[in-house]
C-alpha cells in the first residue's frame, strides 16, 4: 500500500497533488489551441442532438453534483441553453417533465451510484438522450448512457473525491466551449484564447498546489474550530459547497457552503469571533460584492480565510490569512480555487486524527439507494 502511495502519507494527498497531471490527461488528445481544435470522441454521433438540445438536464449526487453546478455556469455563460441541476435521488422520484428535446449529462465518478443509474432509466423512458461523464471505465453507467466521455482522472482511491472532480469540470468545460463555439453563441476568437487558457491550467494548479505549507499553518490554527461557513459567488458558489463537503466528509467538523450574498439571510446569525468563514474571492465579476461581503464578516468579528489571485490587496488588508491561486479566465477559477479547499480539509483532518482515506459512514461508491 506504502508503494500505491507514491510517498504521501494518504491516498487523498496523492491524489490533490496528481491533479496537474489528471487535468492533462483529460485534455490529452482533446484540445489543441494551436489549431482550434476540441474533439470529443463521445460527442461525435451525437453532436446535432447536443447542439439542437433545448435544454441539458445535469443528474448526479455528492460532489459529482457541485460538478454539475459548475456546468450550469459554464453552458449557460458560453453556449445560452437553460440548464436544470438535479440531484439524481430527487429528479428520479419527482416525475420530472422530460422530453426528447432535452439532453441530459448524468456525471459519475465511479459510474455506479445507484440514484443516477435509476434517473438515467428515467430519462431514456422519456425519450431523452443521455451523455455519461463517468471516471471508472466499463462501469455501469457508461454501459447505460448513448454516449460519454470519460474523465481519465486515473483511480481515485480516497472517498473524499478530489482529482475527478476537477476532471470532471475539465471534461464539462470542453463540451459548453464547444456547445457555445457550433451554436455560434462564442465567437471564434473567443474560443481559441479559451483554448489556450484551458491548456494553462495544468501549470496554474502546480502553483495553486505550491501553497500546500502556508495552509497546514492555517489549518493548525483552525483544526477545533467545530463549524465553519463557505462562501462564494458565480463559478466560486459551487465551490464553496465543495469546500463545505471536503470539510466536513473528512474532518467531522459541520461546514456550510452559501452563495455569499446569501449569509444576510442567515448564516450571518452564526458568526461571532469563534466563526471561522472561508471566502473564495478571486479577481472576477464579483469580486467587489465579495469584498463587501468579507467587511459584513469582519465587523461582526468572524475570521476570515480568503482564496484570493495573485497580488490581490484589498482582501489582504481585510481577511486574517489569504491564499494566493494564478488569474485565469473567471470561468476556469473552479479548478484553480477548489485545491487551497482540498488541502485545508485534509490538513485539519489529519491534525483531528481522522481517517482520511476511509471516512465514517461514508462509501467510495453507493449502490444502493
Ligand atoms: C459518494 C462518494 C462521493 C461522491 C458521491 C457520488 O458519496 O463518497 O465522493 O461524490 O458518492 O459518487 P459518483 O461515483 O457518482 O461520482
Amino acid at each position: 500500500e506504502a508503494i500505491e502511495k507514491g510517498g504521501y502519507e494518504h491516498f487523498m494527498l496523492k491524489e490533490i497533488f496528481e491533479q496537474p497531471k489528471s487535468i492533462a490527461d483529460c485534455l490529452r488528445g482533446r484540445l489543441d489551441p494551436k489549431t482550434g481544435r476540441l474533439v470529443l470522441g463521445g460527442l461525435r454521433d451525437y453532436m446535432n442532438k447536443f447542439q439542437n438540445a433545448e435544454r441539458i438536464i445535469i443528474t448526479a449526487c455528492g460532489t459529482s453534483w457541485h460538478a454539475g453546478l459548475v456546468a450550469e455556469y459554464l453552458f449557460e455563460e458560453f453556449a445560452r441553453v437553460p440548464v436544470e441541476v438535479e440531484y439524481a435521488s430527487e429528479f428520479r422520484y419527482r416525475n420530472p417533465v422530460i422530453s426528447d428535446k432535452d439532453f441530459i449529462i448524468a456525471i459519475s465518478q465511479s459510474g455506479e451510484t445507484a440514484d443516477t443509474l435509476a434517473a438515467i432509466e428515467l430519462a431514456k423512458s422519456k425519450g431523452a438522450t443521455i451523455f455519461g461523464v463517468c471516471n471508472v471505465v466499463g462501469s455501469s453507467i457508461p454501459r447505460t448512457t448513448h454516449a460519454g466521455c470519460y474523465t481519465h482522472a486515473g483511480p481515485e482511491i480516497g472517498v473524499a473525491s478530489t482529482k475527478a472532480f476537477t476532471a470532471q469540470i475539465s471534461v464539462l468545460t470542453m463540451m459548453a466551449l464547444k456547445l457555445g463555439y457550433q451554436r455560434g453563441t462564442l465567437p471564434e476568437s473567443k474560443y481559441i484564447l479559451m483554448l489556450h487558457e484551458l491548456a494553462d491550467i495544468p501549470a496554474k494548479v502546480e502553483k495553486a498546489l505550491q501553497t500546500n505549507e502556508a495552509i497546514k499553518k492555517i489549518a493548525e490554527q483552525y483544526k477545533d474550530a467545530r463549524n465553519m461557513l463557505y462562501l462564494g459567488r458565480g463559478y466560486n458558489f459551487p465551490v464553496a459547497l465543495e469546500g463545505a463537503l471536503k470539510l466536513k466528509e473528512i474532518s467531522y467538523i459541520h461546514a456550510e457552503g452559501y452563495p455569499a450574498a446569501e449569509m444576510k439571510h442567515g448564516p450571518i446569525a452564526l458568526i461571532d469571533e469563534e466563526m471561522p468563514v472561508i471566502f473564495i474571492a478571486t479577481l472576477d465579476s464579483s469580486y467587489e460584492k465579495v469584498v463587501s461581503n468579507i467587511q459584513e464578516v469582519k465587523a461582526r468579528k468572524g475570521k476570515v480565510i480568503a482564496v484570493v489571485t495573485e497580488g490581490d490587496k484589498q482582501v489582504k488588508a481585510l481577511a486574517d490569512h489569504v491564499i494566493e491561486i494564478p488569474p485565469t479566465n473567471e470561468a476556469f477559477t473552479p479548478l484553480l480555487s477548489v485545491i487551497p479547499l482540498q488541502l485545508l480539509s485534509y490538513h485539519i483532518a489529519v491534525m483531528r486524527g481522522c481517517n482520511v482515506d476511509q471516512p465514517r459512514n461514508l462509501a467510495k461508491s453507493v449502490t444502493v439507494e
